[in-house]
């Protein structure tokens, strides 16, 4: 079972996300990466306000380098979250066929009821930004841990 977290810069929220459903998981039977639509941060260590929510909660992202999302990620992974709605439409533009649209989910939809549709973009803001998108992902990774181990213990 392996699962792409996505977002634009692949620096804030997807390597969070990455770093989060990660620790929830079984290492070896599941696979969690990340990836940017865009190519701006490619190569970079995550966002520093990124790496240090991460660290305040016990995790260390600083592993993770930015890339670009790719046509080959749709045959090499089983699920893709998007951070927002923007990230979905990107991904969902490159797809070319039924399946590879199937495969692509927006994160926050994991969660029931949830009053938002996308994680907000952190990169303008303070570090309070980082603290709340990683609140509301770790809710989602929470809820996607949960169901795949049901379905795959
Ligand atoms: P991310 O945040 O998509 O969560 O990694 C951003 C990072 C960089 C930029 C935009 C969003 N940027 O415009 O460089």
């Amino acid at each position: 079972m392996k699962i792409l977290m996505v977002c634009l810069g692949n620096i804030c929220r997807s390597p969070l996300a990455e770093g989060i459903l990660k620790s929830k998981l079984p290492q070896g039977v599941f696979s969690v990466d990340s990836a940017g639509t865009s190519n701006y941060h490619i190569g970079e260590l995550p966002d520093k306000r990124s790496i240090e929510v991460a660290k305040k909660n016990n995790l260390d992202i600083t592993y993770q380098r930015g890339r670009q999302f790719s046509l080959d990620d749709f045959d090499k992974f089983d699920l893709i979250y998007a951070m927002d709605t923007s990230n979905y439409q990107n991904i969902i533009k490159l797809a070319r066929n039924p399946e590879d649209i199937k495969k692509v989910k927006r994160i926050l939809d994991e969660i029931p009821d949830y009053q938002l549709t996308d994680v907000p973009d952190p990169y303008y803001g303070g570090q309070n930004g980082f603290e709340n998108v990683f609140e509301m992902l770790d809710l989602a990774c929470q809820n996607i841990a949960e169901r795949i181990l049901l379905n795959h213990p």
